[in-house]
C-alpha cells in the first residue's frame, strides 16, 4: 500500500489510563449480547478477570508431541487446575470426559503439518462452526500468519469463523503464529494483535515481549499469552507473571504445563499467578510442593 511510507509512528498508548468498560469485566466486550457475556464470563474469572487455558492442539501439526502421547491420561487430571482447555475437536471427542466442567475452546482451522518447511500457507477450516458447537465449545480459535505467506488466507478464515460465530454469540479467539522466520518483537506483536481485534477476534493469543504493556494497552480485547517452547518453570512463571503485570488477561499455556516434570504442580503454579497475583518464587513453591507430594 503506497500508505505506508512516512507514516507518523505510533507513540502515545496512554498506559496509565485503564481500558474504557461499561458494566461488564471483560475487556472490550461491554457491548456484546448476551450469549457471548456468558461464555467469556466462563472464559474468563469473574474474580480476577484472568484465564488459564491449557492448550494441548500440538498434534494437528506436530503429530504426538512430547508430553501429549497420551492425551487421555495426561489431560484429564489438570482440567480442575485450569479454566479452558483447547484442543481439535477430534481430541475432544475421543479424549476428553464430557461431563468435565471445564470451558472449551476448539480450533476451527489446519496448517501444513511439520514435515513442510513453510507450515504458514494459510491452512484451511479444520472444523465448521455446527462441529464446534456440537464439541460443546465456549470459544473458537483460528491461527493467523500476519507477515507470511499465508496473511490473507489466514484472515480470511478468521473473520469469516468471526462472522459465524458472533452469530451464535461465540467468541473467537485468533491467534498470532510465530513461524520461524517470522519477527518476535514488539512492533511485530503490536500490529498482528491489533490486525486480529480488528478483524473480529475477540481474545488475541501471542508472545510475551518486551514493550508488552504497549502491545497489550493498543489491543482492544484480552490478549492471553501462549507459553512456546519449554522453559525452566521458574522461568515460565517469571513469563507468566511479567505478561499479567504489563496487562495480559492470562495464559494459553501448552508445553510449559504437560511437559514439566510435574504437569499439576505447573497448573496451579500459573493459576495462583494469573488468578491470584503470586509472585514467580511463591508460585515455584506451590509447584514444588505439589511435586513433592507425589
Ligand atoms: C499454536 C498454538 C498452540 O496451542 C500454542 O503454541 C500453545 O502452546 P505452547 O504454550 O506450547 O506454545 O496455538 O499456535
Amino acid at each position: 500500500m503506497a500508505d505506508n511510507i512516512g507514516n507518523k509512528a505510533a507513540h502515545d498508548y496512554h498506559l496509565d489510563v485503564p481500558a474504557a468498560q461499561e458494566g461488564f469485566f471483560v475487556k472490550g466486550a461491554s457491548h456484546c449480547d448476551f450469549g457471548m457475556k456468558s461464555r467469556l464470563a466462563r472464559i474468563f474469572n469473574p474474580r480476577s478477570g484472568n484465564t488459564v487455558m491449557l492448550a494441548f492442539d500440538h498434534g494437528y501439526i506436530m503429530g504426538p508431541t512430547a508430553g501429549l502421547e497420551r492425551i487421555d491420561l495426561v489431560i484429564p487430571p489438570l482440567i480442575p487446575h485450569v479454566d479452558v482447555l483447547m484442543g481439535t475437536r477430534g481430541i475432544f471427542r475421543s479424549c476428553i470426559p464430557p461431563a468435565a466442567r471445564v470451558a472449551k475452546c476448539v480450533r476451527m482451522t489446519y496448517d501444513s503439518t511439520v514435515l513442510f518447511d513453510d507450515m504458514s500457507n494459510g491452512g484451511g477450516f479444520a472444523c465448521d462452526l455446527e462441529n464446534a458447537l456440537r464439541t460443546d465449545a465456549d470459544c473458537v480459535a483460528v491461527q493467523t500468519f500476519i507477515g507470511a505467506p499465508g496473511e490473507s488466507r489466514s484472515l480470511e478464515l478468521l473473520c469469516r469463523t468471526a462472522d459465524a460465530a458472533t452469530r451464535y454469540g461465540v467468541p473467537t479467539l485468533g491467534v498470532v503464529a510465530v513461524g520461524k522466520d517470522m519477527e518476535r518483537t514488539e512492533r511485530f506483536f503490536l500490529l498482528a494483535t491489533r490486525v486480529l481485534a480488528e478483524n473480529g477476534a475477540n481474545i488475541v493469543k501471542s508472545y510475551y515481549c518486551d514493550g508488552f504493556e504497549r502491545v497489550a494497552a493498543s489491543c482492544p480485547v484480552p490478549i492471553v499469552i501462549a507459553g512456546g517452547k519449554k522453559l525452566p518453570e521458574l522461568d515460565a512463571l517469571e513469563m507468566a507473571y511479567k505478561a499479567i503485570r504489563d496487562g495480559a488477561h492470562g495464559v494459553d499455556m501448552g508445553r510449559n504445563i504437560f511437559q514439566s516434570d510435574c504437569p499439576a504442580g505447573m497448573a496451579q503454579a500459573i493459576g495462583k499467578v494469573v488468578h491470584e497475583g503470586y509472585t514467580p518464587k511463591q508460585a515455584f513453591e506451590v509447584y514444588e510442593e505439589v511435586k513433592n507430594s507425589k
